[in-house]
């Protein structure tokens, strides 16, 4: 055995190999090693020869959790089977990798997350191009696309941020691949390097057709570098034995380009999905937004929301249906009951597809095709063409049909055991189910019968899987016991008996149940297989009530949180009147938010904001991003008013976020990415700057500030909102016509600083910085002497003479005595604690000495 141990692992050496013996998988060598670490289960020996081996194992029936534990770890686990029944084979049993699980390639409930995708990726370089594929195999979603051009790499990047996939797979390629390691450091572990097995267009268009259900003459409509890395994936999936896909029946074809554009650093910034601080959903735009009533909603909702649209008609098409939900309320609440009773038909298909679902889970698809009529019937009464397109949804009545008069209401999870098939279903079964049930009838006979014969007043018939059918007669009575009884087990109170007659009805009737679960399984599996015959049909619907349900849940939004319907343009303009940061205002616990206007059109298209610290600078740029954002995927937005001129690409280039381990500084980082903005920023693009320059000394930071907002006013002509506390930018706006000043506004009483919040026109002259500091916390010592800094700065006015400031002593000794006696509240001391603070100062000017 150990020899066929070796054999398979040899084929196998980048998995775990789980090696099934009886009951268990077990692992051997450094595989028993790294399991018993990660999984925490104790590692033992097994004799091999004269040596000893290392191995460990789990139970087979709760692997699903170990195995999750390893891929969620990145490993991979190669799952081999035993193929005949240890039983019926002399010798050692014949065994078999069945199934390799990857990242990319988990079905498994428990290592799916509800809300987001699981995707497996492929990338394929060839000289000039890069075809990129990717797929859901849990819902059968499958993607592809190329990058091409000087900005292949940048897209390719914000494509792998948007979608972060679970798994990569990449070939040896032209280029070198050491970008991805730079490129991704922050997705760690996702890439697998792939043999060159299938780099022929021709074998890949050929998997692929194969895949597709496509004839060989058909055309694929696609790239080679797209057919390939389609094919990369195919390749994967059929050398991980995930061969009975066949939920993933088309591919989708998509452009970037058809999306408002945004890279890795702009999705992080702008914390559509994450807030930057924790990496948790909480905080970020996402959880604002989302209502939705089922998983694949929110799946759906996260896509709408990392892809903004920018075609106008699809965008009012989105805007109308959610506005038509909003404002009937009666309408609202009917999608919403209908709604939650639909359960995840994208994955329900993909377990249908990959030959897992149980038979809960055909129950499970057919209430929620049930609970589609009722929303079918709902959105017939709605006016929105999107709305209107639902109540022309296919409710699949075969589908549900067939799982109405097959299966039972209520099965087991388990496909092994019976209780699937309805009554009346099949009369075979119907026939051997009836036997069973006749069978209990016929056992109380025998034991009633049984009393009366023997005299034996407890006397019980019952049954166990270890020793079958048994007479149990209690101790006390063994006097009684006939001789036609058999003992089979001793307990402590009772002997347990067999006679011939119970063997006989034994036999019989374990012979019937065995066939009875034969028959439902066999019946349950060609169910199943029927229902794949409809997949593509399932898919259909849950695409559109997918759908359905994220209009819903932006609609619900709108409602809960007050927003307005966006006046999407094609022209440069943007307005929007008393807008509101859609996470800020729902987080801010003793202030109400403060609404902001924007302005810009062709005249005016660049806005320096001056001001304090915390004035609210940063806050207003990001949400002027994010509402635009939400404008173009279709949702209300928080203000009273807003006309958006649509944007082809959102760049953000905000605080500063070390990037030590990649060996790049804070300003390098920076650069790196004002560097991204200039070279790929158009005309239609919303530009963020939040204090670009200040990693550096005064005079470097502002002449970069100042060269680089004069290149995109003159150059690129993106609306551009750059916040600073350069207040020498302010003067740009003497000499460059389309560039405005704004600032955020402070009461400021002399001694006291009330921050307003409130973005108005004109510049600022002060930061407030000190007095920022001071809320913060920031010894009184250092306040006063960076006060009076600040005094001797401004008093020389330029900032290049203040070396000798800096440079003198900062702090007057202060004596700790000194500065502890100041701080006391002498009137609040009692007359011990002063003289204990008395013992205290002397000893400190004692040691001083
Ligand atoms: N319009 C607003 N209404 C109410 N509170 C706001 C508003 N804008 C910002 N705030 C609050 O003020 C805090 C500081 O805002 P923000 O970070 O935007 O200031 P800033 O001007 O960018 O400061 P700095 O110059 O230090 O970067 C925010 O965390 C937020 O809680
Ligand atoms: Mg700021």
């Amino acid at each position: 055995m150990m020899q066929q141990y070796l054999t398979i692992k040899e084929l196998h050496k980048d998995a775990i190999l789980f090696f099934r013996l009886g009951d268990f998988y077990e692992m051997f060598f450094d595989d028993a090693v790294l399991a018993s670490r990660e999984l925490e289960i104790v590692l033992t020996a097994r004799d091999n020869g004269d040596k000893k081996v290392p191995m460990c194992g789990v139970p087979y029936h709760s692997a699903s959790n170990y195995i999750a534990k390893l891929i969620s770890r990145g490993y991979k686990v190669a799952i081999c089977e035993q193929m005949e029944d240890p039983k019926t084979v002399k010798g050692i049993v014949q065994r078999e990798v069945t199934q390799i699980i990857t990242p990319g390639t988990v079905l498994d409930d428990s290592m799916l997350h509800d809300n987001s995708n699981n995707y497996l990726a492929a990338i394929f370089e060839s000289q000039d191009v890069i075809g990129f594929a990717y797929s859901d195999i849990s819902t059968g979603e499958f993607w592809v696309t190329e990058f091409c051009g000087n900005d292949a790499l940048n897209e390719l990047t914000s494509e792998i941020f948007r979608l972060r996939p679970a798994e990569c797979l990449i070939t040896p390629g032209p280029m070198d691949n050491k970008w991805y390691e730079k490129a991704f450091e922050n997705l760690p572990n996702i890439f697998t390097k792939v043999k060159s097995a299938v780099f022929d267009i021709d074998s890949a268009a050929e998997l692929l057709k194969n895949q597709l259900g496509l004839e060989a003459d058909q055309e694929l409509e696609l790239s080679s570098s797209e057919i390939i890395a389609a094919g990369l994936i195919i390749t994967f999936l059929n050398e991980t034995r995930q061969n009975h896909l066949r939920h993933i029946k088309t591919i989708n074809h998509y452009h970037t380009a058809n999306y408002v554009e945004m890279d890795a650093s702009t999705r992080r910034n702008l914390e559509l999905t994450s807030s930057i601080r924790d990496g948790r959903r909480d905080g970020s735009l996402i959880s604002v937004l989302d209502f939705c009533n089922t998983a694949m909603g929110k799946r759906k909702l996260k896509r709408w929301l990392e892809q903004p649209l920018m075609n106008i008609e699809a965008i009012n098409q989105r805007l109308d249906a959610v506005e038509e939900i909003k404002t009937h309320l009666i309408l609202k609440d009917q999608l919403q009951k209908a709604l939650v009773k639909v359960y995840d038909m994208e994955r329900l298909a993909g377990k249908i597809g990959s030959g897992i679902a149980s038979p809960r889970d055909l129950i499970a698809l057919k209430l929620s095709i049930q609970a589609c009529s009722k929303l079918k019937e709902i959105s017939a009464q709605a006016s929105s063409e999107l709305l209107k397109n639902i109540s022309k949804i296919d409710l699949l009545q075969e589908a549900v049909d067939l799982i109405d008069a097959a299966v039972d209401d209520d099965p087991p999870l388990g496909i092994k055991e019976g209780g699937i098939i309805k009554k009346g279903y099949s009369a075979a079964i119907d026939e051997l189910k009836k036997l069973s049930q006749e069978g209990s009838q016929w056992l109380i006979d025998f034991e009633n019968r049984e009393k009366q014969r023997t005299g034996i007043k407890y006397l019980k018939v019952s049954f166990n899987k270890v020793f079958g059918y048994y007479i149990e007669v209690s101790k006390s009575n063994l006097h009684l016991v006939p001789l036609d009884y058999h003992r089979k087990q001793t307990l402590v109170n009772t002997e347990r008996y067999i006679n011939e007659e119970l063997k006989n009805y034994e036999g019989q009737i374990l012979g019937a149940r065995e066939k009875l679960f034969a028959m439902e399984y066999d019946e349950f599996i060609k169910i199943r297989e029927e229902l794949a015959s409809y997949i593509d049909r399932i898919q259909a619907l849950a695409d559109k009530i997918s759908d359905l349900d994220v209009i819903y849940s932006l609609s619900e939004a709108a409602y809960v949180n007050n927003y307005v319907r966006p006046c999407i343009s094609r022209d440069k303009n943007l307005e929007i009147k008393a807008g509101r940061h859609p996470v800020v205002e729902k987080h801010l616990l003793t202030s109400r938010f403060v609404p902001n206007d924007i302005r810009m059109d062709n005249d005016i298209r660049f806005a320096i904001i001056t001001g304090p610290n915390m004035g609210g600078k940063s806050t207003f740029m990001r949400q002027t991003a994010l509402l635009i954002l939400m404008a173009q995927m279709g949702s209300f937005i928080p203000a009273d008013h807003a006309e958006i001129g649509m944007v082809d690409k959102i760049f953000t280039r905000v605080g500063a976020a070390d990037d030590l381990a990649a060996g790049q500084s804070t300003f390098m980082v920076e650069m790196v990415e004002v560097a991204n903005i200039l070279n790929n920023a158009t005309r239609n693009s919303l530009i963020i700057l939040d204090e670009i320059g200040r990693g550096t000394s005064t005079y470097d930071g502002l002449s970069i500030a100042k060269a680089v907002s004069e290149f995109i006013v003159q150059k690129i002509k993106a609306k551009t909102l750059f916040a600073t506390h350069y207040h020498e930018l302010t003067e740009l706006a003497d000499e460059l016509p389309s560039l405005t000043n704004l600032s955020v506004s402070v009461l400021d009483s002399g001694d006291n600083v009330v921050f307003l919040k409130k973005v108005l026109p004109g510049k600022a002259d002060k930061s407030y910085g000190i007095h920022v500091a001071e809320m913060a916390g920031l010894p009184a010592p250092v306040i006063t002497r960076a006060q009076a800094i600040l005094e001797g700065l401004e008093k020389e006015k330029a900032p290049g003479k203040s070396q000798h400031i800096l440079q003198q002593q900062l702090f007057d000794d202060i004596d700790p005595v000194t500065e502890e006696i100041n701080s006391l509240d002498i009137d609040s001391l009692s007359p011990k604690d002063a003289l204990l603070y008395i013992y205290k100062w002397k000893e400190i000017i004692n040691t001083k000495k």
